[in-house]
């Protein structure tokens, strides 16, 4: 029998608000793609949320093909919903998308009217929910109109089958459109998702013009997704790769090839300034990645309690000076020589 923390809002973590909306979010959010599929054990998972909720991190974040086997990690959730959670809903905001393949056939994958409305459908019965609280298009189709896509997303929230909407790797091009469609039929994007990390800056690209300019001028939110190039930017692989990590057990995404001579000489490096400043290297990756204007909060994963409790140090983390960013550019260049 779990009883939350009477204490998960008397300040572990901290908020911000979400563009230009009502929400607001925790600065780490916990992400469900992996540990929470069939492979993990129940108690895991189970602990993983537990102590996530505990600590005030109250944005728990999906889509329909979490697994393995996709959709079990709606499923897994949705038992502890039942279980661990029962009462707390409106405590949680919870987020699903589609657009992946998820079924056999062309309605089981991209972005089509078809298969976003009943990829929810499967979504809301399989974590037993009337709504979600975020549903994503989960990437851009080039072939479904942009208008079917966005007319969906619109029809969904007044539906009342999800409360908001947001969009997973547009592009920017894309994600203009679509901005300006949603908030001209009174369903503005909440959000933006995308992938943020010291290795990995694309949304960066470009300044003002840039995937997470635009956000920040419309009044869009951004989540990262991966701030810790899935355990990369932390003390995990810097002695081997250790049996129980990612990419030895679970390398479906994460390679050793990912861990090449140059990247582990940058890690060392990232590594070597973030004990000066007297944080771990999760602790400053992740700092760094808060530090972007314009970013709501980050999708973090975790395989233990123990390394979400150890990465919302994040919380009281000094911002990096600008003699620390001219270091972390130099290690990080080490990977390109
Ligand atoms: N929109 C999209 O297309 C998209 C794509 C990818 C992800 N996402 C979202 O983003 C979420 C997070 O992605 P991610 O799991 O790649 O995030 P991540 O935070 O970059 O990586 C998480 C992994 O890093 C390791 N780790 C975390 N903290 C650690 C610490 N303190 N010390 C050592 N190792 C640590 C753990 O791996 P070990 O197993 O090695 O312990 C953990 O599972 C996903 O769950 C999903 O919700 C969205």
């Amino acid at each position: 029998m779990y009883t939350p923390s009477a204490s998960r809002y008397a300040g572990t973590m901290t908020y911000r608000r979400c563009g230009l909306s009502g929400i607001q979010l925790p600065v780490l959010s916990l992400g469900f793609w992996h540990n929470f599929g069939e492979v993990t054990p129940e108690d895991q998972s189970r602990a993983i949320a537990r102590a996530a909720f505990d600590m005030g991190i109250c944005h728990f974040d999906l889509a329909n093909n979490y697994g393995p086997a996709p959709g079990a990690a709606e499923e897994r959730l949705g038992k502890m919903l039942r279980d661990d959670f029962r009462g707390h809903r409106d405590e949680l905001l919870i987020s699903t998308k589609a657009a992946y393949d998820m079924w056999e056939g062309p309605y089981g994958t991209w972005a089509s009217r078809k298969h976003l409305v009943a990829s929810l459908n499967q979504s809301l019965r399989r974590m037993g929910l009337d709504y979600v609280d975020i549903f994503y298009c989960h990437r851009y189709d080039p072939a479904t109109p942009l208008e079917e896509t966005l007319q969906a997303l619109t029809d969904i929230v007044r539906a009342g089958k999800a409360l908001y909407v947001g969009l997973s790797r547009w592009p920017r091009e894309a994600a203009a459109v679509g901005y300006d469609y949603l908030r001209s039929h009174d369903v503005p994007c909440l959000i933006y998702q995308g992938r943020l990390n010291l290795f990995d800056r694309g949304v960066t690209d470009g300044g003002d013009s840039s995937v997470l300019a635009l956000c920040r001028h419309e009044g869009v939110g951004f989540i990262g997704f991966s701030p810790l190039a899935q355990g990369l930017l932390t003390d995990r692989y810097l002695d081997g790769i250790p049996a129980d990590s990612r990419m030895a057990h679970d390398p479906r995404y994460l390679q050793a090839s990912a861990l090449t001579p140059a990247r582990l000489e940058s890690i060392r490096r990232l590594n070597a300034i973030a004990r000066q400043r007297g944080e771990t290297l999760a602790t400053m990756a992740l700092t760094w990645a808060l530090q972007q204007d314009g970013v709501t909060s980050l999708i973090v994963g975790a395989s233990s309690p123990q390394q979400l409790v150890r990465n919302a140090a994040v919380v009281n983390s000094a911002p990096l000076t600008p003699e620390e960013l001219q270091a972390i550019e130099a290690a990080l260049q080490a990977a390109h020589t």
